[in-house]
């Protein structure tokens, strides 16, 4: 691996210009330390010091791939040698043909895409697409979801990013999420939110159901917990959706593209929504991209309408060159399958990890999509850094992602979950390399457990 040489004056002068010319996402900028980052490779990137990480973050959960993946990089640059940009109203081979793939690896007869720059401008159009369809305003959405920073997704989104771009766009309503570990509603059994349909039907009887567009959710929740739905919860959403004309939004910006060992993950559930949003592992974000992907019938209706909506970079040649590339490389070299295989591996070994350490509450999650939820205390589930933990009372658990990153593993922490969503290109002993780090560090968090 290709690891740059030691150069310390060129991480000098890259962290004074990022201090002083970057304004760094959701950050207090005086507070961050961003570490100068000089090349990555497979499932490892390194700094200028010569010091190597273990990415089982994939960074945003988006370089599903893997770094530099040779095939995507060859793409990118021969489409540049060719066309390296063109108006959105043209036809090219490169967003033909995703398209054309899209319509062929997504479930049931989801067919035509609008493509944009990333995940939050494909739920914006999600939801104009079906207040327009439905004729119909309200959105039902839930609070423990994330679905973007621009206006009408980061009021869609339930956390607390939310908070400083309120009062936002009118008309969107909230349901809980299916929380096992942590039910809102106590969990009793059986459970109106955990089943899905009774917590929902009741809040459209309050609501009219013959005002609400469209509900949305993360199929699998991803930054605000990795929330995997029980058994039966989405069919039972469909079914609820269907009975009052209400079209069903699935987000899979992050739980798509085999991150939860199935192409997508709603097809753990057998479950087809009438929109389905993608991106980050659509091509790893080599290039940025985003697509909004409709039912045939939908399709079929928007067909002889005026649509209006348009990016001056939708279905950027570029980003849809990767993305082909990268398609075809998950094929080849059956990446979804490493996911679930792996997925499997991590599934008999987080428990493991749970019974040698006090502070871990609940491990769940499918695929390379998990959760380690942190507790003080196992029988109260009191979490080991509050809800929006910043500052001080998040510590234990920067404490850790710290300790982590000194010994070559980069973490996604948010709030008291660690998640692992490594590159799908992982092997088994790269997985291995990164566990056994995490069991070294899960110590500090011991340290706050009962
Ligand atoms: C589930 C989900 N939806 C939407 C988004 C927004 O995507 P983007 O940052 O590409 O706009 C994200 C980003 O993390 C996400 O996780």
């Amino acid at each position: 691996m290709a690891v740059t040489q030691i150069d310390a004056e060129a991480a000098q002068r890259v962290r004074e210009l990022d201090k002083r010319y970057v304004l760094h996402s959701w950050s207090v900028q005086n507070q961050i330390e961003p570490l100068p980052v000089a090349g990555a490779e497979g499932r490892y990137f390194w700094d200028y010091d010569g010091n190597r990480y273990l990415d089982f973050a994939s960074q945003l959960v988006n370089v599903s791939i893997g770094h530099q993946h040779p095939r995507v990089v060859a793409a990118i640059k021969e489409q540049a040698d060719r066309l390296c940009t063109i108006g959105p109203g043209v036809a090219h081979e490169a967003r033909s043909e995703l398209a054309r793939l899209l319509a062929e690896l997504t479930p049931g007869d989801l067919t035509m895409s609008f493509f944009t720059n990333g995940g939050a401008e494909a739920n914006e159009n999600a939801i104009k697409l079906a207040r327009w369809y439905t004729g119909r305003h309200k959105i039902v959405a839930r609070y423990r979801s994330y679905h973007g920073a621009t206006a009408g997704a980061i009021t869609l989104t339930g956390d607390p990013r939310r908070w400083p771009a309120e009062p936002g766009i009118p008309g969107v309503v909230r349901m809980l999420d299916p929380y096992t570990y942590r039910c809102p509603a106590g969990h009793p059994d059986p459970c109106p939110v955990c089943t899905g349909a009774p917590h929902l039907e009741e809040l459209l009887q309050y609501e009219g159901p013959e005002t609400v567009a469209a509900v949305i959710l993360e199929t699998i929740v991803g930054t605000n917990g990795i929330i995997v739905p029980p058994d039966g919860y989405l069919r039972a959403i469909r079914e609820v959706c269907d009975r009052h004309g209400i079209l069903l939004i699935l987000d899979e910006v992050m739980a798509g593209f085999g991150r939860s060992g199935r192409w997508f993950a709603c097809e753990h559930w057998d479950v087809v929504p009438d929109i389905l949003t993608l991106a980050k592992g659509i091509n790893s974000g080599y290039v940025p991209l985003g697509a909004m992907v409709i039912r045939e019938p939908l399709a079929d209706w928007v067909r002889d309408k005026y649509f209006a909506g348009g990016l001056t970079y939708s279905g950027h040649v570029l980003a849809c060159a990767s993305a082909v590339a990268s398609i075809d490389a998950f094929r080849e070299e059956r990446i979804v399958e490493n996911s679930a295989a792996l997925g499997d591996v991590l599934a008999k070994e987080l428990p493991l990890l749970a019974e040698r350490h006090p502070s871990i509450g609940d491990v769940r999650g499918k695929g390379l999509f998990w959760g380690v939820e942190l507790v003080r205390d196992r029988t109260t589930r009191e979490p080991l850094v509050p809800f929006n933990a910043s500052g001080q009372a998040a510590a234990p658990v920067a404490r850790l992602a710290k300790a982590a990153l000194e010994r070559g593993l980069y973490l996604f922490v948010h709030w008291n979950v660690v998640m692992i969503a490594p590159p799908l290109t992982i092997t088994r002993e790269e997985l291995d390399e990164g566990l056994a780090v995490l069991d070294e560090v899960l110590a500090l968090a011991d340290e706050h457990a009962a």
